[in-house]
């Protein structure tokens, strides 16, 4: 089997690490992949935006399966135009990514399925007529942005004066471009989170490990959002009551409905909830895998992902062949100093020879690059240290002291990945 892997980041070289351990797998291609992925996979320089550009490079290569990391793609029609041309995909088509290219299109979906969610206030497209309704709604009060915003399209507004300094800065300034153009109002829901991803043909779907990602930057929960600082899952994440009430009143009626209103979804589906005192609640969907998550998570996949994701995209995945190792895994990423505001790049990474034969740690590259006969920073996520173990504390313990060997000038990270202790409780915790 030959596969292209579409996207440049940690998940995606996470991917990249796995399917290249299939005996089916004669050769991976990555667009455009990064300064790890290329010791794994040929490294093509295509935009993974790139629709068009992705098709021409699908034709000169011809991929027995084409597997798609991040969203833009996939909104911007990547899927549709392969299946036109016959070509095995895994992602879902541009109508099915609505679900994470518009927040009002899955609210609504959510809403006439009757899928547990944030009780929504209403949905606007001047900053006018979304000002005027903050008299009717509760505080704190939740405000999205509708389309794709990259992690900054949403905020948790304490007071009427932060919603319209918010409203004001997305519908009339415009400051996160399209995406803004219409917002959503929702109340606000207290509890934990939990990211909750499959693996859909269609027909039949296969969960993927619990999971969990810390979004802020600062250790306690604090600072600004960041793309993800990094993730873990245990088993103990989804207790089996939990994990049932999950199934019957969020999963099932969310790919029913999907099938009732003719939208086919194959691909990863995300689902983010909110563990409240009322039960799950879905906060958003992604199209794709999360991208701390699926390091985590592919560090506990006890089966062969090429064939698994060759089924899905022939639509006979078989959910029985997703087997996971028990115990749990934790990704830790290391960054810029200053990411997710200003940073430098071009430093020197060091000390990863030094753990390159650490049994149950894999060190996933995002923001790097290859310079001559060194690897340099390129991003502001640059690595995602990543352990499996046989409990939470044993794959943490791995995982730091792996990261503990890592160094560049300015090098962050947090010490508090797969602490409890910070109980999720406001907008992009
Ligand atoms: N209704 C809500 N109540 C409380 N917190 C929310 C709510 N909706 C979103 N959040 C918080 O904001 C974060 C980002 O929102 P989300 O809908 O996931 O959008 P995105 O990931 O596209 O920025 C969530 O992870 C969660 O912490
Ligand atoms: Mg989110």
């Amino acid at each position: 089997m030959k596969i292209l892997v579409i996207g440049g980041g940690g998940r995606e070289h996470a991917l990249v690490w796995k399917l290249k351990q299939s005996s089916l797998v004669e050769k991976i291609w990555c667009a455009p992949g990064n300064g790890g992925i290329v010791e794994d996979a040929e490294c093509v320089a295509v935009d993974s935006g790139d629709v068009a550009a992705l098709v021409a490079l699908a034709e000169k290569i011809a991929p027995d399966l084409t597997v798609v990391g991040p969203e833009l793609p996939l909104v911007n029609g990547i899927s549709d135009a392969f299946a036109r041309r016959n070509w095995p995909i895994v992602g879902p088509t541009r109508q099915a990514a609505q679900l994470e290219g518009s927040k009002i299109f899955s609210k609504e979906f959510l809403l006439r399925h009757n899928i547990p969610t944030a009780k929504m206030y209403g949905a606007y497209s001047s900053s006018q007529d979304a000002c005027a309704a903050l008299q009717t709604v509760d505080w704190p009060l939740v405000i999205k942005a509708d389309g794709l915003c990259g992690g900054k399209g949403v905020t948790l507004a304490p007071s009427e004066e932060a919603a319209r300094e918010f409203l004001e800065s997305v519908m009339e300034k415009h400051e996160l471009g399209l995406g803004g153009q219409r917002v959503l109002l929702e109340e606000t829901l207290e509890g934990e989170e939990l990211s909750f991803i499959l693996l859909t043909d269609g027909q039949r779907y296969a969960p993927m490990v619990p999971s969990r990602d810390h979004k802020r930057v600062f250790d306690g929960n604090k600072g600004p959002n960041t793309g993800g600082m990094g993730a873990y899952s245990s088993d103990d994440l989804l207790p089996a009551a939990l994990r049932e009430r999950v199934i019957s009143t969020i999963v099932e009626p969310t790919l029913n409905g999907l099938a009732t209103e003719g939208i086919p979804y194959q691909g990863f589906l995300y689902i983010g909830l909110m563990l409240t005192a009322d039960g799950p609640k879905v906060l958003e969907f992604n199209c794709r895998l999360g991208d701390p998550e699926a390091q985590a998570i592919v560090a506990r996949m006890d089966f062969d992902l090429a064939e698994v994701l060759a089924d899905a995209a022939a639509i006979r995945l078989n959910p029985l062949r997703l087997r996971w190792k028990k115990g749990a895994s934790v990704c830790v990423v290391l960054t810029s100093g200053g990411y997710p505001g200003k940073f430098e790049t071009g430093k020197h990474i060091d000390g990863l020879t030094s753990i390159r034969d650490n049994i149950g740690v894999e060190v996933f590259q995002a923001g790097t690059r290859l310079e001559t006969n060194s690897l340099v920073t390129s991003g502001g996520r640059v690595l995602g240290v990543t352990a499996a173990g046989p409990s939470l504390e044993e794959a943490l313990t791995l995982a730091y002291r792996a990261a503990e060997k890592i160094h560049f000038d300015g090098i962050h990270y947090r010490k508090d990945i797969g602490a409890h202790s910070g109980r999720v409780k406001a907008a992009g915790d």
